[in-house]
Parts: structure tokens; sequence; C-alpha cells
């Protein structure tokens, strides 16, 4: 007898569907545990192993991430059907069913990364706490008064360090908090706005007691008018405060297609520890910022362990959602680690797409043109493809004149689809998004496919941004702080 046929292979379409199916089941595949157990285990030896030498906190900190990346691994797979049941839930928007997936994961990133952050604690504090406080191998070392008497050698301590390590802990737990309110309760714009500058005034105190420095380098050209710093003063603190502002903000409104809000944010920490990586590795070593520098791994690394976890299941077809939780927090990770490393405007030059979304963002922002609960890109099923969404403009509510010549000039530009009747009365206008407006340029494209050219375009202009920092930066400025000097 013919043995039985085997069952047919799946269509593409029901390995598309598959694929895409939302976290039904809690548990992880056998392989998956294999690999993620493989891959704590590791981290765990590599961890145990720094205790022997010198307790290299950078290596810590490495190991660190790799136990994020697990934990955030497991846990959105363990607690996605949790939060949806909590009511944690939303419609992916972009696809033929519109399904509904687990909402706010970006919660369970914040967790694990404060958490992570918080055991990581003693690592790099471990040997001046020993030295500090005659603790550890010299416990048998009889104090002098004096040395008791100046705090038992605690001037040795590198509180300021702490000090901001902490704060820097306390204002991602603030932002954290705002985020899971914004998740739940869908606060108004106007109402959540300002809250990150409250989220940073830990880091801008510990700025102002640790590094105080409010002047910033005037370009050559300039320097005949303004001398060669320029003293800010307060006005610098309320330019941290609005970096602060900005950042968590331009993330979560560049948002709406599968994995763009993470991959935007792990290409930004990706440029970032690049960044770092060139002060700890390039002469003359230990650079005079060594320290900011490393400070800034340090919460860069646990970052992108959990954000890459997170990334696995909200690429395209998303399995589950973000939520604000995580465009603020992501936000706020660059905020505490440029405030505090002293490169806020390297952050700026990071930021340039976000930037440019938020500038082009402004007339639907600030009320010029109606701006929709939601603008991102429109699904045609019958395609399958993402169009520009658009706002309508009926009859009898047009734009004002000069609002009028402005959407006609962009339109012009290239810069807006615009779509006028006969009369010449504007029907539509597409949304003012840079999402759109690639879409507009570059015509209907898939969903991952839009994803992948505008991550692409952030790591491009990322790149070059570092490199005006560091290179073109010279042709206006005396030196590079990366130990090039003009001569
Ligand atoms: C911001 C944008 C809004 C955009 C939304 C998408 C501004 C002022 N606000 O609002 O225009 O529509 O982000 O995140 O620019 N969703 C998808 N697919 C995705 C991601 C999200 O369909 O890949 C939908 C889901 O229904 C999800 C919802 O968007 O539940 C999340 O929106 P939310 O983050 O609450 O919107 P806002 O941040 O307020
Ligand atoms: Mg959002």
């Amino acid at each position: 007898m013919a043995p039985p046929l085997p069952p047919p292979p799946p269509s593409s379409a029901s390995l598309s569907s598959l694929s895409s199916s939302p976290i039904t089941s809690t548990s992880l595949s056998r392989t998956e545990t294999l690999s993620l157990l493989s891959l704590t285990a590791a981290c765990v030896a590599v961890l145990a192993n720094t205790f022997q030498g010198d307790g290299e906190p950078l290596i810590a900190s490495l190991a660190l991430s790799g136990v994020a990346f697990s934990a955030t691994f497991a846990l959105i797979r363990w607690l996605g059907p949790t939060f949806m049941a909590a009511g944690l839930k939303g419609v992916d928007m972009s696809k033929h069913n519109k399904r509904e997936l687990p909402e706010c994961m970006g919660a369970i990133c914040a967790v694990v990364y404060l958490l992570v952050v918080i055991v990581f604690i003693p690592f790099p504090f471990y040997k001046d706490i020993v030295a500090a406080t005659s603790g550890g191998g010299n416990r048998d070392v009889v104090l002098e008064v004096e040395h008791v008497q100046q705090g038992r050698f605690l001037h040795r301590f590198p509180h300021s360090k702490l000090a901001s390590y902490l704060s820097a802990i306390i204002s991602l737990q603030s932002i954290a908090i705002l985020g899971i309110g914004d998740d739940l309760f869908d606060i108004r714009w106007r109402h959540k706005f300002f809250i990150p500058a409250f989220a940073s005034i830990p880091l801008l105190v510990v700025y102002f007691v640790d590094f105080g420095v409010t002047s910033i380098v005037v370009p050559i050209p300039l320097q005949p008018y303004l001398g060669e710093l320029f003293h800010l003063g307060a006005l610098y603190y309320v330019y941290m405060a609005g970096v602060a502002i900005f950042s968590p903000n331009s993330i979560n409104i560049l948002a709406g297609i599968n994995g763009i809000e993470v991959s935007q944010s792990v290409v930004i920490a990706l440029l970032l520890a690049l960044n770092d990586s060139l002060y700890l590795l390039a002469p003359p070593y230990p650079h005079p910022a060594t320290d900011s520098h490393l400070f800034s791994l340090y919460f860069l690394l646990p970052f992108l362990g959990v954000s890459l976890a997170l990334l696995w299941y909200n690429w395209y077809p998303a399995r589950v959602f973000v939520g604000d939780t995580y465009c603020y927090f992501a936000g706020m990770v660059f905020v505490v680690v440029s405030i505090l490393g002293h490169f806020s405007k390297t952050l700026i030059l990071l930021l340039v797409p976000q930037m440019a979304n938020f500038v082009y963002s402004a007339p639907q922002l600030f009320g010029l043109v109606p701006c929709p609960r939601h603008r991102l890109p429109r699904f045609n099923a019958r395609t399958g493809l993402l169009e520009p969404s658009v706002t309508p403009w009926p009859a009898t509510r047009q734009p004002r004149p000069p609002v009028a010549w402005a959407l006609k000039l962009l339109g012009r530009l290239h810069l807006l689809a615009v779509l006028l009747d006969d009369a010449g009365n504007f029907v539509e206008t597409s949304n003012f998004t840079i999402l759109n407006l690639w879409l507009v340029w570059r015509g209907p494209m898939r969903e991952d496919r839009l994803a992948k050219e505008i991550t692409a375009m952030q790591m491009a202009v990322g790149l070059f941004g570092l490199f005006v920092r560091h290179r073109l930066a010279l042709f206006i400025f005396d030196s590079d702080n990366w130990g090039i000097v003009i001569e």
C-alpha cells in the first residue's frame, strides 16, 4: 500500500498569517527556551567572572544587557495576553484583518530596564565603596581618629557620580509612570506635553551641582563679536528642559507603522554608543570625557537589550504594540545620557529626522490644519500597500486664505499631496508626517518596506550627523573634544 501523502506545504498566504498571529500562546517554544537559557547562563557566568578581577563594569553592563534581553523576550510572551485581558490592546489598522494586539509592551521594557540598572549599581561603585568604608578586604584595618572624622575616607567615594546615576533612575521612573498613565487613560496632548520637563528636574539639579557649565563655544566667524565662549546662564537649563520635552514627544509622533518606534530608538542608541566608543577607544586614553561616555554606555547597553527583544515582536507583522510608555521612555534614556554625559548637542544631531517630523507636523499640531486622532498612513486593502493618509476639507470648512496659499505652495513644491476640485476648492490634503511625505515622494509601498527605508534614512542622517560633529565642525570651531585640534 502506498504511504500516505505528506500534508501539502502551507501557501504563502497562510505562512504570513501564521507569523503575524498575535500572541495567543503564553509559552515559549523549545528552541526559544533553550536559546534564552543559554544566553542567560553565559551572561551570568560573565557577570560572576567580573568579581574575580577588577570587576570591570563595562563587561558587567554588557552581561546584564543580555539578561535584560532574555527577560524582556520571555515576559512579553508571558504577559501579552494578560495586558489584553486588562484592556491594554489596540487594533493594527494597516492589515486586512483588523486584529487586536497587546498594547503598552514598553512598560515591560521599562520595568526590566529599571531593575537591571538598579542591580548594576554595585558594579561601578563597588571598589570605591570598599576603599571608602574600609569594607571588603580591609575590614580589620584600624582606623585612625582623623580618618573617622573625615568620614572614613568617604571623600574618596564618588558621590557625585552616584548622585548622577540615581537622578537618572528617578527621571526614568517618572517618565515610565507618565507613559503607563498615558497608555491607560489616553491623556490629552496639552496635559502631558510638559511632564518630561518635570521628570528632568533631578538631572538638571545634578548637572548644576556636578558640572554647571552653561556656556557654549562660539563658532570662529562669530568670535570677534561674541568672544570664544557665550554664557547662556539660566537659559541653558531652559534649553536642556526643552530637549527633555522634545526627545520623548518627537519619538511618539514619528509612529504608526509596525516597528518604527523601536527601530528609530535602536538606531539612535547604537549611534550614541558608537559616539561613546570613539571616546573610549581613540587616543589619548583615558580621554578627559571617558567617565561621561562610560556612564552613557551603562545606560545605553541595557536599553538596547530590552529594545531588541521588543523589536522582535513589534517588527512587521507586529504581534504587540509598544505603547506611549516605550516612546517616552526611549526619549528620556537619550535625554539622561546626553545631559549627564554633557553631549546634548550631539543628541540633537541624531534627532534630525524627529525634528523634521515635528517641524513638518507643526501646522496640524498647532491647529492651522485639522489634526485627526490618527495620522498614520492609510492601508489600501485592495493593493495591500500603504498610501498617504489625508485630512478631508468639506466645502463648509475650507482653509483660510493664508493657509490655503501655503498649502498650495507646499503642494507645488512636492511637500504635500493636495487634491482640489474643479472650482479650486480643497478636497483633501495629506497628513503632515514624514511617513506620509515619504509615501508622497516614493509612491505606495508595503508597511515593512516603509519602516526599513525610514530606519535606513535615520541611520544615514545620524552617521552624517556624527561626521559633522567630529570632522566638519573643525571648520567652524577651534577643536573637537574628541582630541583633534587644528594646528
Ligand atoms: C501618535 C500620533 C498619531 C498616530 C499614532 C500612531 C501625532 C500627534 N500623534 O499618537 O497621529 O496615529 O501615534 O501610533 O502625530 N497603531 C497601528 N500600527 C502601528 C502602531 C500603532 O495601527 O504600527 C495604532 C494602534 O491602533 C495602536 C495605536 O496606533 O493602538 C497607538 O496609538 P497611540 O500611541 O496611542 O497614539 P498617539 O501616541 O497618541
Ligand atoms: Mg504613541
